[in-house]
């Protein structure tokens, strides 16, 4: 009985600790970092990108599809759901850090993306300019940040989900040692 009750809790610690090794992205989304994560978006992204499920208000491109279309041969899509829509929990917002991060020049000189590549699989040409300059001293934390604030844009109800995490992951441990005392004091006679 002893071992189950072990083994219930060491169930606990390694769920808690792949929660964390999850997180493990850089991805930060403390309420400071994500407000600085929307003034990067709309300096950086706003002229193309819209976030039409922004709340408490949307945010329209500053660029209409029609030019969009002209100046790039394609309608820069809405960003709102992008970092769910791109990997599972915060993957989908480390992509879109990676995305701003690695872009590079191949032999001929032409500019692709590596993490456009290994999503589509193709030879990362994308129509997206560099949002972000690569001299920007500034780079990393500004991809890292607007990455967060998509993401709390994409899943809006993250904080509360977390927060009831792990009020349901304490609830676990309590019971599991009360559980714990009542079966020894039960068995206490009998046992010994
Ligand atoms: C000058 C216009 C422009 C700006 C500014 C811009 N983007 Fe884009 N973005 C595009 C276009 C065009 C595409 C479509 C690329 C394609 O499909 O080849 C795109 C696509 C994307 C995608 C989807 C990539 C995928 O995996 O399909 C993401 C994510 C993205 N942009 C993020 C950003 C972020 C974050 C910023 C600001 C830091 C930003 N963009 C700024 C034009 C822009």
């Amino acid at each position: 009985m002893k071992e189950g009750v072990l083994v219930i809790l060491l169930f606990v610690l390694a769920v808690n600790v792949m929660a964390e090794i999850k997180d493990n992205t850089g991805i930060d989304l403390s309420p400071e970092n994500v407000e600085m994560g929307k003034v990067v978006f709309m300096n950086h992204c706003r002229p193309c990108h819209g976030l039409k499920y922004h709340k408490p208000d949307p945010i329209a491109p500053l660029m209409d599809s029609e030019q969009a279309m002209d100046v790039f041969g394609v309608v820069p899509p809405d960003l709102s759901l992008m970092a769910r829509a791109r990997g599972r929990g915060l993957e989908g917002a480390f992509y879109i850090y990676r995305l701003l991060t690695t872009y590079y020049r191949d032999g001929d000189g032409a500019l692709r993306n590596r993490a456009f590549a290994e999503w589509g699989g193709g030879d990362g040409t994308t129509a997206m300019p560099p949002p972000i300059d690569a001299d920007d001293p500034e780079l990393h934390e500004k991809a890292l940040s607007v990455a967060s604030f998509l993401y709390t844009v994409a899943d809006p109800v993250y904080h509360e989900r977390r927060t009831l995490g792990i009020y349901v992951l304490s609830y676990m441990v309590v019971l599991t040692l009360l559980l714990f005392i009542v079966n020894k004091r039960t068995w206490k006679d009998i046992s010994s």
